[in-house]
């Protein structure tokens, strides 16, 4: 049997050097006379071991990393072919600690497989959802994902099945699937880390969502920053529909359900729904004012569902192995597993799929090792530029959408970013209000003029001009903000301003010029 190694192609992996990586092991490789198949899969996750090189052994895979292109040749020297020991050795995949310890539901082929084989893709059990949702009423399958209690993924954390129903009960001569994969959240990879590594799964999710609601087309918004999501979605899409995945006929059944891929405009407030339908529809992206909701009236005014990757790549293993089972997992009334994304300042950063219901403690700490500088951790903003600063003192919150909820947080995308204790928390939320300032779509005024002026009271304050009466006025601007404002990127920067001000004040009573100078 030739040996099979596995180089990943993810992108992440490549930044980090993947592919010079793989460029050695090919030249190696020829050096040696020695043949092998390499197969360019995604990331596990574990971004502090990447590029992680595997190799197929007889006792199972073993994996090496972080590999750099100078261990190449000692690494053949040691019989890495074989699984043999070099200081790169980490063992089994799924035994080392950050990747053993996960429950891998919607993750569970994402490193493991070869993206673009549909086989390879079956034989780790894919499919098996859609073979399910084909067999079945619309209804039923809509009502497996209502008691799954999957909630959307993308930030609002909106009950899927029900969103699914509203589109099932809206009759109309055409209804869309689109696949929210703007991803424009500070500190997330999970949906390019899924279409890059597990494309299927993805193809499978928003098929089962087509057959549940009657809509026979669906759109795949890629964000034009993940150039490698794009073309794999796009080779995946191919060989789907070569292999009747896709089509008039979808897996032999009268179901018809096709699908495109559409690269991004580069705005943050494209990843909002009704903006991201203008987008799709070659307009510029504003957001539309709500009545009428997607699901009634959506992309090219017919009835739409609009989900986040992660939310459509979850449905296949819920359509596979049911409801109860998905809905055993979690806390609360968050269900299922989450792929948190852990990243920042941060010892081991990568994506860990874990029921709801860790601490946040046990994230930052125990599974991302603290900072990677090792100082104190001073602050953890969740669910990207829109989500709240924690401080430790709320690190026992559990990871559950009402419980962050209730301590003036979100969850969002479940992006995690770690600051040690050299960051200034008036500059992050002068940063929140710039970055409203700069991503406004400019469709409503709190939003478009609030946060310009937020930007000029913080810097203010920053020139300890009037302190009390700037925390006053940026206080009562972020009220302002949150109850006015069109959509949550106007009315929710308030969190991250406020949750920085209310936790850290200290850094908001910048020392007097006179005292600084003494
Ligand atoms: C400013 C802004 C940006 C957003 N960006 C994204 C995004 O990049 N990806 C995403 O899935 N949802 C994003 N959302 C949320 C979407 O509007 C919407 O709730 C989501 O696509 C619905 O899918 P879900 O129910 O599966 O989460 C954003 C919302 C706002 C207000
Ligand atoms: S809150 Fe901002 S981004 Fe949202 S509609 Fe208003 S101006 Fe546009």
């Amino acid at each position: 049997m030739i040996p099979r190694i596995y180089i990943p192609g993810d992108s992440g992996a490549l930044a980090l050097g993947a592919e010079k990586v793989a460029k050695a092991i090919r030249a190696e490789l020829a050096e040696r006379g020695i043949e092998a198949k390499i197969v360019r899969n995604g990331s596990r996750g574990a971004y502090f071991l990447e590029p992680m090189v595997e190799v197929a052994t007889a006792n199972g895979r073993v994996a090496y990393g972080p590999v750099k292109p100078s261990d190449v040749k000692s690494l053949f020297d040691c019989g890495f072919l074989t699984g043999g020991h070099h200081k790169r050795w980490l063992g089994a995949p799924d035994k080392i600690p950050f990747l053993a310890k996960q429950t891998r539901l919607t993750f569970a082929r994402c490193g493991v497989t070869d993206p673009l084989s549909l086989d390879h893709y079956k034989a780790h059990g894919g499919l098996k959802g859609l073979q399910n949702a084909v067999a079945m009423t619309p209804a039923d399958v809509v009502k497996q994902v209502t008691e799954s209690g999957l909630r959307g993924r993308g930030g609002a954390g909106f009950p899927t099945g029900i969103k699914w129903k509203t589109v099932l009960d809206t009759s109309a001569d055409r209804k869309y699937i689109v696949c929210n994969a703007d991803e424009g959240d500070s500190g997330t990879f999970a949906d390019r880390m899924i279409m890059e590594g597990d494309p299927f799964v993805l193809i499978e999710g928003m098929a089962i969502a087509g057959i549940a609601t009657g809509a026979t087309k669906g759109f795949i918004y890629i964000r034009s920053e993940y150039p490698h999501a794009v073309a794999v979605m796009q080779k995946a899409v191919e060989i789907a529909r070569k292999a009747g995945v896709l089509g008039i006929n979808v897996l032999g059944s009268a179901n018809s359900f096709d699908m495109e891929v559409r690269v991004g405009a580069g705005a943050y407030v494209c990843g909002e729904e009704t903006a991201l339908l203008d987008s799709l529809e070659g307009k510029r992206g504003q957001v539309r004012a709500k009545p009428p909701l997607p699901a009634h009236k959506g992309l090219f005014g017919k009835p739409t569902v609009i989900n986040n990757v992660i939310s459509l790549a979850s449905v296949p293993v819920i359509m596979d192995k049911g409801a109860a089972f998905y809905k055993d997992f979690g806390t609360g009334r968050s269900r299922g597993t989450i792929p948190i994304q852990i990243a920042g300042n941060v010892k081991y950063p990568g994506l860990y799929e874990a029921a709801f219901g860790m601490t946040l403690g046990e994230i930052v700490d125990d599974i991302g090792g603290g900072t990677a500088t090792g100082r104190p951790v001073k602050a953890v903003q969740v669910g990207g530029p829109l989500g709240a600063y924690f401080p430790r003192a709320l690190f026992d919150t559990p990871f559950d959408y009402e419980a962050f909820a209730a301590k003036d947080g979100l969850i969002g995308h479940a992006g995690i970013v770690v600051f040690d204790d050299s960051a200034d928390m008036l500059k992050q939320a002068r940063f929140a209000m710039e970055f409203c300032a700069i991503e406004s779509c400019g469709k409503c005024t709190p939003c478009r003029i609030g946060s310009t002026r937020g930007v000029e009271v913080l810097d203010r304050l920053a020139q300890n001009v009037e302190p009390e009466k700037q925390i006053a006025l940026v206080t009562d601007l972020c009220n302002t903000m949150k109850f006015g404002s069109l959509c949550a990127l106007g009315g929710f920067t308030p969190y991250p301003v406020m949750s920085a001000l209310n936790h850290f004040p200290d850094d908001f009573r910048p020392t007097p010029v006179a005292e600084a100078a003494e």
